[in-house]
């Protein structure tokens, strides 16, 4: 007789309402899924590139169709604003479409000998990209649809098959994705969803012999981890990240503070590209923390269900580690804003001044609403600080002078500089680079498929 399933009740964020119920996979279980994969892949690989495109173009349409459905399951799983959700089914569905119209452009290129020196023009290269086989695209839970789909429609678009590890918290959101993509005429086995805890089955997956690609969103911890385990296949990481807002003397502070309170609090902060802190010039620190201040009168605290900005985060955990970032803050004199107020796992938006580099919440990335200001004497202490984190996702740089903000973001480690706007992924088709703890490899429609391609040359000798 067969064991009996073991499973897991997913709730709300809030709690209050079982969601649904997610199998907790065995390792055999999931090694007979991942065989399944592996085999039905060089058949899929052998689909013409435009009928993949086509089911591309269905699952984007499906996802349309049932964008209520699975925006409201979104917003409860993960605790999102109901229209945050929804925009994030609607985005997916427009980077799928994006996806598939630039995967039937990936062509190869031709390379004629004689341009090398000793070379001969009666040899010529033709390069094509194959896929690498089964990819592994792993899921962190803050976007459950749009930074699963970011994996699985580039992997599938280069004639790759998929296993797909949601987080748990997000699993019922990313079952709901795929099932909108197997009612397409995918064939079977291609994608295959593998629910259950990271911490139980993420090492065996990530080191099963089968796997030929490793796609990961989410912590630095367990990005690193899954990069020491990986053997000889490629691996691309997207981690944390403590992005700083930089605001020069000569700002334009009303477009700062606007940019930099939607940029740290917008779903509640539990975003990688956040604006995790603001290092300000002294000399408009006051002035700017008062339009910051004024700006996060703006924000809207509360419920999912209420479409608030700042909602319950993702777990009790999450909410105490940020709460002990402030009050470790506050223990060491750094000056309260405004907030520092919890009920239950919703913290509502905090600001705090006069933060040193003594203080945690200079380093750590909270993933929770709160905001430290670090006043900055000159330019050299804007860069040095900025690149003294272990991250280096992206910065904003404020400033009105050209020269200046070109000057500052070629000094910084991290993978993309904003002039005067927040930092933020999109869109979606730009390269999106992690540097340092932050990540490895690029992604972003055109990087992520050619992440899932190997070079096959062949040399003709005329
Ligand atoms: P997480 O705890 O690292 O989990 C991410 C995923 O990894 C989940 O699917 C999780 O499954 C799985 N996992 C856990 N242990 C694993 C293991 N040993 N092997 C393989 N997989 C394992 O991250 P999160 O809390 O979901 O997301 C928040 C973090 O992600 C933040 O640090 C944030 O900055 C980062 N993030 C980065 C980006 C970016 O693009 N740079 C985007 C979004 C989020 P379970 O849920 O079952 O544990
Ligand atoms: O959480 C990490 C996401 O990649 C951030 O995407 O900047 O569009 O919110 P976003």
């Amino acid at each position: 007789m067969d064991k009996q399933q073991a499973t897991k009740d997913i709730y709300s964020v809030t709690g209050e309402e079982k969601l649904g119920t997610i199998n907790l996979l065995s390792q055999e279980q999931v090694d007979k899924m991942i065989h399944q994969t592996s085999d039905a892949q060089s058949d899929w690989a052998d689909v013409e590139v435009y009928k993949r495109a086509e089911i591309l173009h269905a699952w984007a349409d499906n996802l349309l169709k049932k964008q209520d459905e699975i925006a409201a399951m979104v917003s409860e799983e993960v605790g999102k604003g109901y229209s945050s959700a929804k925009k994030e089914v609607a985005r997916t569905a427009d980077l799928i479409r994006y996806t598939a119209e630039e995967g039937v452009r990936l062509h190869g290129e031709m390379l004629k000998g004689d341009s090398f020196k000793g070379g001969s023009a009666n040899k010529m290269a033709m390069v094509e990209q194959d896929p690498l086989g089964v990819v592994l695209a792993i899921s962190p839970f803050n976007y459950p649809v749009n930074l699963a789909a970011s994996k699985i429609a580039p992997a599938l678009i280069a004639g790759n098959a998929v296993i797909f590890k949601p987080a748990t918290q997000g699993a019922l959101s990313g079952q709901l994705m795929i099932e909108a993509l197997l009612e397409t005429d995918l064939p079977e086995n291609v994608v295959q969803c593998v629910t259950g805890k990271g911490s139980e089955i993420g090492d065996y997956i990530v080191t099963h012999p089968e796997i030929d690609m490793i796609t990961f969103t989410g912590s630095t911890e367990i990005g690193q981890n899954i990069s020491q385990q990986a053997k000889m296949i490629p691996v691309v990481l997207e981690l944390g990240g403590k992005d700083p807002a930089i605001v020069l003397e000569d700002a334009d502070l009303e477009l700062a503070a606007k940019n930099i309170v939607a940029g740290a609090f917008s779903y509640s902060g539990q975003r990688c590209t956040a604006i995790k802190r603001v290092l300000v010039a002294d000399s408009v620190a006051d002035e700017l923390k008062e339009k910051i201040q004024k700006e996060m009168e703006g924000l809207s605290v509360g419920q999912p269900s209420e479409d608030a900005a700042v909602t319950p985060l993702i777990n009790t955990a999450a909410a105490d580690k940020v709460e002990g970032l402030i009050q470790d803050a506050l223990d060491k004199g750094a000056d309260l804003v405004v907030g520092n107020k919890r009920e239950n796992n919703l913290i509502y938006p905090t600001l705090l001044d006069n933060v040193t580099t003594d203080m945690d919440v200079a380093w750590v990335e909270p993933f929770g609403p709160v905001l430290p200001i670090i006043r900055i004497k000159d330019e050299e202490e804007f860069v040095s600080l900025s690149n003294e984190s272990q991250y280096g996702l992206q910065a904003s740089i404020f400033t009105e002078d050209v020269k200046k903000a070109i000057r500052i973001g070629a000094k910084l480690d991290v993978g993309s500089v904003q002039y005067n706007a927040k930092t933020e992924r999109g869109p979606d088709h730009f390269p999106f680079i992690g540097a340092k703890n932050s990540g490895l490899g690029s992604q972003g429609i055109r990087r992520s498929i050619e992440s899932m391609t190997r070079d096959k040359v062949f040399i003709l000798n005329l």
